[in-house]
Protein backbone atom coordinates (compact mmCIF):
# COMPACT_ATOMS: atom_id res chain seq x y z
CA UNK A 1 0.00 0.00 0.00
CA UNK A 2 0.97 3.46 -1.11
CA UNK A 3 0.25 6.80 0.61
CA UNK A 4 0.48 8.19 -2.55
CA UNK A 5 -2.04 6.76 -4.42
CA UNK A 6 -4.65 8.33 -2.20
CA UNK A 7 -4.83 11.71 -5.10
CA UNK A 8 -3.62 14.94 -4.40
CA UNK A 9 -6.44 16.37 -2.66
CA UNK A 10 -6.57 14.11 0.49
CA UNK A 11 -4.73 15.50 3.72
CA UNK A 12 -2.60 12.13 3.44
CA UNK A 13 -1.44 12.64 7.24
CA UNK A 14 -4.52 12.95 8.81
CA UNK A 15 -3.85 10.89 11.85
CA UNK A 16 0.34 10.85 11.56
CA UNK A 17 2.51 12.20 14.57
CA UNK A 18 3.79 15.66 13.25
CA UNK A 19 2.55 19.00 11.80
CA UNK A 20 3.53 20.23 8.51
CA UNK A 21 2.94 23.33 6.25
CA UNK A 22 -0.86 24.63 6.08
CA UNK A 23 -0.74 22.09 9.25
CA UNK A 24 1.59 23.98 11.45
CA UNK A 25 0.17 27.39 10.50
CA UNK A 26 -3.32 26.20 11.69
CA UNK A 27 -2.15 24.60 15.04
CA UNK A 28 -0.16 27.58 15.65
CA UNK A 29 -3.74 29.15 15.81
CA UNK A 30 -6.01 26.90 17.74
CA UNK A 31 -3.03 26.76 20.70
CA UNK A 32 -4.64 27.42 23.86
CA UNK A 33 -2.36 30.39 25.47
CA UNK A 34 -2.48 29.81 28.89
CA UNK A 35 -3.07 27.41 31.28
CA UNK A 36 -7.11 28.33 32.03
CA UNK A 37 -7.62 27.74 28.02
CA UNK A 38 -5.60 24.54 28.14
CA UNK A 39 -8.32 21.23 27.95
CA UNK A 40 -8.06 18.48 30.51
CA UNK A 41 -4.54 16.67 31.73
CA UNK A 42 -6.02 18.02 34.64
CA UNK A 43 -2.94 16.61 37.42
CA UNK A 44 -0.14 18.16 34.78
CA UNK A 45 -2.21 21.27 35.33
CA UNK A 46 -2.61 21.14 38.80
CA UNK A 47 0.91 20.26 39.22
CA UNK A 48 2.41 22.74 36.83
CA UNK A 49 0.23 25.45 38.40
CA UNK A 50 1.86 25.15 41.47
CA UNK A 51 5.51 25.22 40.13
CA UNK A 52 5.15 28.25 38.05
CA UNK A 53 2.69 30.20 40.61
CA UNK A 54 5.33 29.25 43.43
CA UNK A 55 8.14 30.70 41.32
CA UNK A 56 6.25 33.42 39.98
CA UNK A 57 5.96 34.65 43.74
CA UNK A 58 9.48 34.31 44.72
CA UNK A 59 10.82 36.14 41.92
CA UNK A 60 12.75 32.86 40.56
CA UNK A 61 13.48 31.11 37.43
CA UNK A 62 11.09 27.85 37.24
CA UNK A 63 12.30 25.01 37.56
CA UNK A 64 13.28 22.61 34.37
CA UNK A 65 10.08 20.71 33.47
CA UNK A 66 10.10 17.59 31.64
CA UNK A 67 7.07 16.64 29.70
CA UNK A 68 6.49 13.30 28.26
CA UNK A 69 3.58 11.73 25.82
CA UNK A 70 2.36 10.74 22.43
CA UNK A 71 2.81 12.92 20.10
CA UNK A 72 0.17 15.34 19.42
CA UNK A 73 -1.29 15.55 23.40
CA UNK A 74 0.30 19.24 24.11
CA UNK A 75 3.90 19.16 25.29
CA UNK A 76 4.29 21.98 22.45
CA UNK A 77 1.76 23.86 23.61
CA UNK A 78 2.21 23.71 27.43
CA UNK A 79 6.13 24.50 26.68
CA UNK A 80 4.78 28.04 24.80
CA UNK A 81 2.11 28.27 28.19
CA UNK A 82 5.09 28.07 30.66
CA UNK A 83 6.91 30.34 28.73
CA UNK A 84 3.41 32.78 28.81
CA UNK A 85 2.79 32.41 32.43
CA UNK A 86 6.26 33.19 33.64
CA UNK A 87 6.29 36.18 31.11
CA UNK A 88 9.50 34.57 29.62
CA UNK A 89 10.60 34.46 26.38
CA UNK A 90 10.98 31.25 24.30
CA UNK A 91 13.79 29.51 22.42
CA UNK A 92 12.27 26.75 20.51
CA UNK A 93 14.61 23.73 19.25
CA UNK A 94 14.86 20.03 19.15
CA UNK A 95 17.27 16.87 20.17
CA UNK A 96 17.78 15.80 16.35
CA UNK A 97 18.68 19.63 15.46
CA UNK A 98 21.71 19.16 17.96
CA UNK A 99 23.97 17.49 16.44
CA UNK A 100 27.33 18.98 18.21
CA UNK A 101 27.32 20.16 21.58
CA UNK A 102 28.93 23.27 20.17
CA UNK A 103 25.32 23.93 18.70
CA UNK A 104 24.14 23.26 22.13
CA UNK A 105 26.64 25.87 23.41
CA UNK A 106 26.02 28.15 20.99
CA UNK A 107 21.98 28.27 22.28
CA UNK A 108 22.96 28.18 25.83
CA UNK A 109 25.32 31.05 25.59
CA UNK A 110 22.64 33.23 23.94
CA UNK A 111 19.85 32.52 26.33
CA UNK A 112 18.60 35.72 28.44
CA UNK A 113 17.48 35.20 32.15
CA UNK A 114 14.68 33.50 32.78
CA UNK A 115 14.21 32.92 29.16
CA UNK A 116 12.51 29.14 28.36
CA UNK A 117 14.33 26.52 26.41
CA UNK A 118 12.09 24.29 24.57
CA UNK A 119 13.77 21.38 23.42
CA UNK A 120 11.60 19.06 21.62
CA UNK A 121 12.65 15.40 21.05
CA UNK A 122 15.33 15.48 23.75
CA UNK A 123 15.95 11.78 23.56
CA UNK A 124 17.35 12.46 20.42
CA UNK A 125 20.22 14.69 21.57
CA UNK A 126 23.93 13.58 20.67
CA UNK A 127 25.44 12.42 23.99
CA UNK A 128 28.31 15.03 23.85
CA UNK A 129 25.30 17.38 23.51
CA UNK A 130 23.57 15.70 26.60
CA UNK A 131 26.27 15.98 28.95
CA UNK A 132 27.02 18.98 28.04
CA UNK A 133 23.44 19.51 28.66
CA UNK A 134 23.63 18.34 32.72
CA UNK A 135 25.72 20.83 33.75
CA UNK A 136 24.00 23.47 32.03
CA UNK A 137 20.94 22.35 34.04
CA UNK A 138 22.75 21.77 37.32
CA UNK A 139 24.66 24.74 37.77
CA UNK A 140 23.94 27.07 34.88
CA UNK A 141 27.63 26.79 33.44
CA UNK A 142 28.90 24.83 29.88
CA UNK A 143 32.57 24.15 29.49
CA UNK A 144 33.44 25.41 25.99
CA UNK A 145 36.27 23.30 24.42
CA UNK A 146 38.68 24.94 22.95
CA UNK A 147 41.30 23.59 20.14
CA UNK A 148 41.71 20.13 19.29
CA UNK A 149 43.65 17.20 20.94
CA UNK A 150 46.11 17.11 23.27
CA UNK A 151 46.10 21.03 22.99
CA UNK A 152 42.51 21.45 23.64
CA UNK A 153 41.40 23.48 26.79
CA UNK A 154 37.52 23.88 28.52
CA UNK A 155 36.57 27.29 29.21
CA UNK A 156 34.02 27.74 32.01
CA UNK A 157 31.06 29.83 30.56
CA UNK A 158 28.66 31.10 33.31
CA UNK A 159 24.98 31.09 32.31
CA UNK A 160 22.03 33.69 33.25
CA UNK A 161 19.52 31.26 34.82
CA UNK A 162 17.06 29.93 32.85
CA UNK A 163 13.87 27.12 32.23
CA UNK A 164 14.71 24.04 30.26
CA UNK A 165 11.20 22.39 29.13
CA UNK A 166 12.27 19.09 27.57
CA UNK A 167 9.90 17.29 25.67
CA UNK A 168 9.52 13.37 24.99
CA UNK A 169 7.44 10.56 23.40
CA UNK A 170 9.19 8.09 25.32
CA UNK A 171 10.69 9.60 29.51
CA UNK A 172 11.87 5.62 29.40
CA UNK A 173 14.58 6.49 26.94
CA UNK A 174 16.29 9.13 28.78
CA UNK A 175 19.21 8.24 30.37
CA UNK A 176 18.67 8.75 33.98
CA UNK A 177 20.81 11.14 34.98
CA UNK A 178 19.47 13.52 32.58
CA UNK A 179 15.83 12.62 33.65
CA UNK A 180 17.26 13.23 37.40
CA UNK A 181 17.58 16.86 36.59
CA UNK A 182 14.14 17.66 35.77
CA UNK A 183 12.67 19.32 39.11
CA UNK A 184 9.36 18.62 37.33
CA UNK A 185 7.92 15.53 35.14
CA UNK A 186 4.35 15.88 33.55
CA UNK A 187 2.84 13.20 32.27
CA UNK A 188 0.32 13.34 29.75
CA UNK A 189 -2.14 10.82 29.22
CA UNK A 190 -4.49 10.12 26.48
CA UNK A 191 -7.42 12.37 26.33
CA UNK A 192 -11.63 11.54 27.19
CA UNK A 193 -13.39 11.65 24.23
CA UNK A 194 -15.28 14.53 26.32
CA UNK A 195 -12.36 16.74 26.78
CA UNK A 196 -11.82 16.28 22.96
CA UNK A 197 -15.38 17.40 22.38
CA UNK A 198 -14.73 20.65 24.52
CA UNK A 199 -11.06 21.02 22.50
CA UNK A 200 -13.39 20.84 19.28
CA UNK A 201 -16.52 23.34 20.29
CA UNK A 202 -13.20 25.73 21.31
CA UNK A 203 -11.30 25.13 17.59
CA UNK A 204 -14.86 25.32 15.67
CA UNK A 205 -14.91 28.69 17.61
CA UNK A 206 -11.52 30.02 16.22
CA UNK A 207 -11.78 28.45 12.65
CA UNK A 208 -15.88 29.87 12.50
CA UNK A 209 -17.07 27.01 12.01
CA UNK A 210 -20.49 25.64 13.00
CA UNK A 211 -20.65 22.07 14.93
CA UNK A 212 -23.56 20.96 16.73
CA UNK A 213 -23.27 18.38 20.16
CA UNK A 214 -22.97 15.27 18.21
CA UNK A 215 -20.84 16.01 15.52
CA UNK A 216 -18.31 17.25 18.12
CA UNK A 217 -19.08 13.55 20.10
CA UNK A 218 -18.92 11.95 16.22
CA UNK A 219 -15.13 13.35 15.47
CA UNK A 220 -13.80 13.25 19.09
CA UNK A 221 -14.69 8.99 19.21
CA UNK A 222 -12.44 8.91 16.24
CA UNK A 223 -9.44 11.11 17.32
CA UNK A 224 -7.70 8.57 19.18
CA UNK A 225 -7.44 10.57 22.85
CA UNK A 226 -5.40 13.13 20.52
CA UNK A 227 -6.34 16.80 19.94
CA UNK A 228 -4.41 17.21 17.25
CA UNK A 229 -5.85 14.23 15.12
CA UNK A 230 -9.23 16.02 16.71
CA UNK A 231 -8.38 19.57 14.83
CA UNK A 232 -6.99 17.79 11.90
CA UNK A 233 -10.19 15.39 10.87
CA UNK A 234 -12.38 18.79 12.17
CA UNK A 235 -11.04 20.74 9.04
CA UNK A 236 -10.87 17.94 6.99
CA UNK A 237 -14.86 17.15 8.21
CA UNK A 238 -15.65 21.40 7.57
CA UNK A 239 -14.42 21.28 3.70
CA UNK A 240 -16.82 18.49 3.35
CA UNK A 241 -19.69 20.30 5.14
CA UNK A 242 -18.67 23.30 2.97
CA UNK A 243 -18.91 21.28 -0.13
CA UNK A 244 -21.50 19.06 0.08
CA UNK A 245 -23.79 20.70 3.03
CA UNK A 246 -24.84 24.07 4.32
CA UNK A 247 -21.78 23.86 6.18
CA UNK A 248 -22.78 22.73 9.46
CA UNK A 249 -21.61 19.99 11.25
CA UNK A 250 -24.11 17.61 12.42
CA UNK A 251 -23.47 13.70 12.91
CA UNK A 252 -24.58 12.80 10.07
CA UNK A 253 -22.12 14.97 8.28
CA UNK A 254 -19.24 13.65 10.23
CA UNK A 255 -20.04 10.45 9.80
CA UNK A 256 -20.54 10.59 6.16
CA UNK A 257 -17.03 12.87 5.65
CA UNK A 258 -14.67 10.52 7.69
CA UNK A 259 -16.14 8.04 5.82
CA UNK A 260 -14.33 9.63 2.42
CA UNK A 261 -11.43 10.40 4.03
CA UNK A 262 -11.48 6.83 5.67
CA UNK A 263 -11.27 7.02 9.06
CA UNK A 264 -13.42 4.70 10.71
CA UNK A 265 -15.75 4.45 14.12
CA UNK A 266 -12.56 3.80 15.86
CA UNK A 267 -10.68 5.92 14.61
CA UNK A 268 -8.57 3.66 12.60
CA UNK A 269 -7.24 4.63 9.33
CA UNK A 270 -6.03 3.08 6.49
CA UNK A 271 -2.74 2.04 7.05
CA UNK A 272 -4.03 0.60 10.29
CA UNK A 273 -6.84 -1.46 8.52
CA UNK A 274 -4.18 -2.65 5.90
CA UNK A 275 -1.78 -3.93 8.79
CA UNK A 276 -4.54 -5.40 10.88
CA UNK A 277 -6.08 -6.85 7.31
CA UNK A 278 -2.49 -8.22 6.15
CA UNK A 279 -1.67 -9.71 10.05
CA UNK A 280 -5.10 -11.75 9.67
CA UNK A 281 -5.77 -12.32 5.62
CA UNK A 282 -2.56 -12.92 5.01
CA UNK A 283 -0.77 -14.19 8.45
CA UNK A 284 -3.96 -15.99 9.61
CA UNK A 285 -3.28 -13.92 12.67
CA UNK A 286 -0.04 -14.07 13.80
CA UNK A 287 2.49 -14.10 15.09
CA UNK A 288 4.30 -12.57 12.37
CA UNK A 289 7.35 -10.60 12.24
CA UNK A 290 7.30 -6.69 11.73
CA UNK A 291 9.36 -7.01 8.79
CA UNK A 292 7.14 -9.15 7.07
CA UNK A 293 4.21 -7.48 7.90
CA UNK A 294 5.64 -4.08 6.66
CA UNK A 295 6.54 -5.71 3.37
CA UNK A 296 3.11 -6.73 3.24
CA UNK A 297 2.07 -3.54 3.69
CA UNK A 298 4.37 -2.20 1.41
CA UNK A 299 5.48 0.30 3.86
CA UNK A 300 8.53 0.95 6.14
CA UNK A 301 9.26 -1.11 8.80
CA UNK A 302 9.20 2.27 11.24
CA UNK A 303 5.74 3.28 9.94
CA UNK A 304 4.13 0.39 10.95
CA UNK A 305 5.91 0.31 14.21
CA UNK A 306 5.65 3.88 14.97
CA UNK A 307 2.73 5.31 13.09
CA UNK A 308 0.37 2.27 13.25
CA UNK A 309 1.08 -0.37 15.74
CA UNK A 310 1.21 2.34 19.19
CA UNK A 311 -3.19 2.81 18.59
CA UNK A 312 -3.92 -0.93 17.43
CA UNK A 313 -1.94 -1.74 20.66
CA UNK A 314 -3.56 0.82 23.25
CA UNK A 315 -7.02 -0.48 21.15
CA UNK A 316 -6.45 -4.17 22.39
CA UNK A 317 -6.46 -4.99 18.58
CA UNK A 318 -2.69 -6.14 18.13
CA UNK A 319 -0.30 -7.55 20.69
CA UNK A 320 3.14 -7.49 19.95
CA UNK A 321 4.94 -10.39 21.75
CA UNK A 322 8.56 -12.46 21.76
CA UNK A 323 7.33 -14.39 18.47
CA UNK A 324 6.04 -11.38 16.68
CA UNK A 325 2.31 -9.76 16.20
CA UNK A 326 -0.38 -11.56 16.87
CA UNK A 327 -4.18 -10.09 16.50
CA UNK A 328 -6.42 -10.68 19.18
CA UNK A 329 -9.75 -11.74 18.94
CA UNK A 330 -11.40 -8.21 18.77
CA UNK A 331 -8.95 -7.31 15.08
CA UNK A 332 -11.20 -10.30 14.20
CA UNK A 333 -14.44 -8.34 14.80
CA UNK A 334 -13.25 -5.17 14.08
CA UNK A 335 -12.49 -5.94 10.61
CA UNK A 336 -16.24 -8.43 10.15
CA UNK A 337 -13.98 -11.67 10.04
CA UNK A 338 -14.51 -14.64 11.90
CA UNK A 339 -11.85 -15.24 14.42
CA UNK A 340 -10.24 -19.54 13.59
CA UNK A 341 -11.81 -20.65 16.85
CA UNK A 342 -15.07 -19.55 15.85
CA UNK A 343 -14.64 -20.24 12.16
CA UNK A 344 -11.90 -22.92 11.44
CA UNK A 345 -9.56 -20.89 10.37
CA UNK A 346 -11.75 -20.09 7.50
CA UNK A 347 -11.97 -16.11 6.63
CA UNK A 348 -13.57 -13.99 4.66
CA UNK A 349 -16.41 -14.01 6.23
CA UNK A 350 -17.96 -10.25 6.07
CA UNK A 351 -20.56 -8.76 7.46
CA UNK A 352 -21.24 -11.66 9.87
CA UNK A 353 -20.06 -9.18 12.84
CA UNK A 354 -20.12 -5.73 11.39
CA UNK A 355 -17.69 -3.21 11.51
N1 LIG B 1 -5.14 20.48 26.14
C1 LIG B 1 -5.39 21.01 24.95
N2 LIG B 1 -6.42 21.85 24.77
C2 LIG B 1 -6.69 22.36 23.56
N3 LIG B 1 -5.96 22.11 22.45
C3 LIG B 1 -4.91 21.30 22.57
C4 LIG B 1 -4.57 20.72 23.81
N4 LIG B 1 -3.47 19.94 23.64
C5 LIG B 1 -3.14 20.05 22.35
N5 LIG B 1 -3.99 20.86 21.69
C6 LIG B 1 -3.95 21.17 20.26
O1 LIG B 1 -3.38 20.07 19.58
C7 LIG B 1 -2.38 20.49 18.67
C8 LIG B 1 -1.12 19.71 18.93
O2 LIG B 1 -0.57 20.07 20.18
P1 LIG B 1 1.01 20.09 20.41
O3 LIG B 1 1.26 20.90 21.63
O4 LIG B 1 1.69 20.54 19.17
O5 LIG B 1 1.30 18.54 20.70
P2 LIG B 1 2.70 17.81 20.93
O6 LIG B 1 3.76 18.87 21.03
O7 LIG B 1 2.53 17.03 22.19
O8 LIG B 1 2.91 16.90 19.76
C9 LIG B 1 -2.22 22.00 18.86
O9 LIG B 1 -2.75 22.65 17.74
C10 LIG B 1 -3.06 22.36 20.04
O10 LIG B 1 -3.87 23.44 19.70
MG1 LIG C 1 5.34 19.11 19.65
Amino acid sequence: MNWDDNGPDIDQRLVDSGPDGEDQAVEAALRPKDLDEFVGQEKVREQLDLVLRAARARGATADHVLLSGAPGLGKTTLSMIIAAEMNAPIRITSGPAIQHAGDLAAILSSLQEGEVLFLDEIHRMSRPAEEMLYMAMEDFRVDVIVGKGPGATAIPLELPPFTLVGATTRAGLLPPPLRDRFGFTGHMEFYEPAELERVLHRSARLLDVEIDTDGAAEIAGRSRGTPRIANRLLRRVRDYAQVKADGIIDRDIAAAALKVYEVDARGLDRLDRAVLGALLKLFGGGPVGLSTLAVAVGEERETVEEVAEPFLVREGLLARTPRGRVATPAAWTHLGLVPPQQGNGKIGQQGLFGT
